[in-house]
């Protein structure tokens, strides 16, 4: 007989388990994949559900006889030796024959989704190329002459087709109410592609451990009105403007710190500059690609979509980055952060500030 206290601690554990369980599934979590917002999220929500249904009734039959047969054949006092039996054609025939059914159904429709999902069906989808870097994306708008990162504006309704390239190592692209996770794989280009057909700010994730930063490796993809989205795209083309003396003072400390080397902000970076960048990294210089921030001042977030973009988060984020994002290359490879020489002192990080705050 089970003794008391041993039951109640399994029930405890029991109830404990299944509130863990049920958590993980609450829906209106920012990155849940069950409240799909556009037509590729849901029809790969509804293929888990299918897979998930005929699991469950496989498991649920499977259960149900085990149980029956261990109450009704369990050995009695009584009993002698059982009948011995050498298998049985029929039953081995059943359980072979419908697990085989069942995978065959499972796989026809799985090909079928992939298929209905390679292309997006609009002849004129946005075109977005996304470059995964250590740590942090990189959206460029080829039609537009636009370079962005950590955000993706989209306009809601339209179809977006991703171009998704590496050159540093794997990473995934993962935007978990828009669409499933795609590799991103240096030396070569995959593609994706989404739509939006409600406004937001999804969030997405880098979902391919990618080295000491990964979790901290977010974006996110904003969807907004088309009128709003041309109104964004006008705004993002424009050079930006450094009104105050203040921002002034930094726009100058940004070229003689050095900032300048990796980080542009005259307009979008071509693929000459990321791919001289990352291979003067390679080559072990102290340069890295980092992101654009020609309209720095107009992003919600920064530093791998981690933080808000506000006073007093950037000057914490210059004072010493490796505390806010461990690993990032700006703490190992900028003048700033490693040559007393080139140390910002508190003036000079309010004047950068300034500077990157202007940049709208
Ligand atoms: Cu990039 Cu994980």
């Amino acid at each position: 007989m089970v003794r008391l206290p041993a039951l109640r601690s399994c029930c405890i554990v029991f109830l404990l388990t299944i509130v863990a369980v049920f958590a993980a599934c609450n829906s209106s979590s920012p990155q849940s994949t069950f409240d799909a917002a556009g037509p590729v999220a849901r029809e790969q929500l509804r293929l888990f559900w299918i897979i998930f249904w005929a699991a469950m009734i496989v498991f649920v039959l499977v259960m149900a006889v085990m149980v029956y047969s261990i109450i009704r054949f369990r050995r009695r006092p009584t009993d002698g030796i059982p009948n011995q039996v050498h298998g049985n054609a029929v039953l081995e025939i059943i359980w072979t024959v419908v697990p085989i059914i069942l995978l065959i159904g499972i796989g026809v429709i799985t090909v079928k989704t992939l298929f209905d999902l390679d292309q997006p069906p609009s002849s004129d989808p946005l075109r977005v190329e996304v470059w995964a870097h250590q740590w942090w994306f990189e959206a460029a708008y080829p039609d537009y002459s636009i370079t962005t990162a950590n955000e993706i504006y989209i306009p809601v309704n339209r179809d977006v087709s991703v171009k998704l390239m590496s050159n540093d190592v794997l990473h995934s692209f993962w935007v978990p109410k828009l669409a499933g996770k795609t590799d991103v794989v240096p030396g070569r280009v995959n593609e994706q592609w989404f739509r939006a057909d409600e406004e937001g700010v999804f969030y997405g994730q880098c979902a391919e451990f990618c080295g000491t930063a990964h979790a901290l490796m977010k974006f996110l993809v904003i969807a907004v009105p088309e009128t709003e989205f041309n109104l964004w795209l006008d705004q993002q083309r424009l050079p930006a403007v450094i009104p105050t003396e203040l921002a002034k003072v930094g726009a100058t400390l940004f070229n003689t710190k050095g900032c300048i080397v990796c980080h542009s902000v005259g307009g979008a970076d071509s693929n000459e500059i990321r791919e001289s960048r990352s291979g003067a990294f390679l080559a072990g210089q102290m340069v890295s690609h980092g992101p654009n921030l020609t309209h720095f001042g107009s992003r919600d977030v920064f530093a791998g979509a981690i933080m808000e973009v506000n006073e007093e988060n950037l000057k914490k984020w210059l004072q010493d980055p490796e505390a806010l994002k461990p690993g990032n290359r700006m703490s190992s490879l900028a003048g700033a952060f490693n040559d007393p020489a080139m140390e910002l002192s508190t003036s000079d990080i309010d004047a950068l500030v300034a500077y990157l705050l202007s940049l709208k």
